[in-house]
């Protein structure tokens, strides 16, 4: 949201509205939304619970239609692309952390950080996972699986899984709400080295303060547009 003139925004949107039907009437879950994210910018959406931060991320990400307006992801405007190109733009450029980790219950540790690499084709997936989760401390759980693993082992599995096909943009939806505060400020603080490290620009969904705090900008919904 800094306005570097300099900078190319990685991802734009233009009048963004969602709406759906429920019944009878027309529910506007996202009005008017217009944001430019630059490179290496860090922005937190905050907003009450039911504002459309979530929302707002799937449509960020290509997961979901507007009903009007349009995103472009590097350039590129994703609700112009087939399925398929939309994936391929999406596995190029973006990296994705959940609050609810959404790992492979039946894969390792680092088979679930290798399958992005493996799903672009990329050479030697194992090397660079493997890699990356040592980098989170992570290196003696390669063969763990999930449920062996506590929640915030779980999330840096999940944000190694992310960085690995070291992505532009990195969309996170409330990545510290189902862990303790403790936990939850090393994952903040494993976010913010790797976004140093490797230039990647965040887009991060908080209720957390701590985090919110941490990022060069804020925007805040309210019943689906941007108020401040
Ligand atoms: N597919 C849908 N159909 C009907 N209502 C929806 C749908 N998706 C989201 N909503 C509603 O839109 C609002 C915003 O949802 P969401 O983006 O998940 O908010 P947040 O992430 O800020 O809590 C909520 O009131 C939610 O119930
Ligand atoms: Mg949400």
């Amino acid at each position: 949201m800094v306005d570097d003139p300099t900078g190319k925004p990685v991802v734009q949107t233009f009048a963004l509205t969602k709406c759906v039907s429920t019944g009878d009437d027309q529910l506007t879950i996202l009005e008017d939304i217009n944001l430019k994210v630059n490179s290496g910018d860090s922005v937190a959406v905050v907003g009450a619970s039911g504002s459309g931060k979530s929302t707002l991320l799937g449509l960020l990400a290509g997961l979901d239609v507007p009903t009007t307006g349009k995103v472009q992801l590097g350039g590129e405007d994703i609700f112009l692309l087939d399925e398929d190109a939309r994936a391929a733009l999406r596995g190029r450029i973006l990296g994705f952390v959940f609050q609810s980790f959404q790992l492979l219950p039946a894969l390792t540790a680092l088979e679930n950080v290798m399958l992005p690499l493996e799903l672009m084709g990329a050479q030697d997936a194992q090397t660079a996972a493997r890699e990356l989760l040592q980098r989170v401390g992570l290196g003696m759980r390669l063969t763990h699986y999930p449920r062996q693993l506590s929640g915030g082992e779980q999330q840096r599995i999940a944000i190694a899984r992310a960085f690995v096909t070291q992505p532009q943009l990195l969309l996170a939806d409330e990545p510290t709400g189902n862990l303790d505060s403790a936990t939850g400020a090393q994952i903040i603080e494993l976010m913010f080295e790797l976004n140093r490290e490797l230039g990647t620009t965040l887009i991060l969904v908080t209720h957390d303060e701590a985090l919110s705090a941490r990022c060069a900008s804020r925007i805040r919904l309210a019943a689906g547009r941007v108020v401040d």
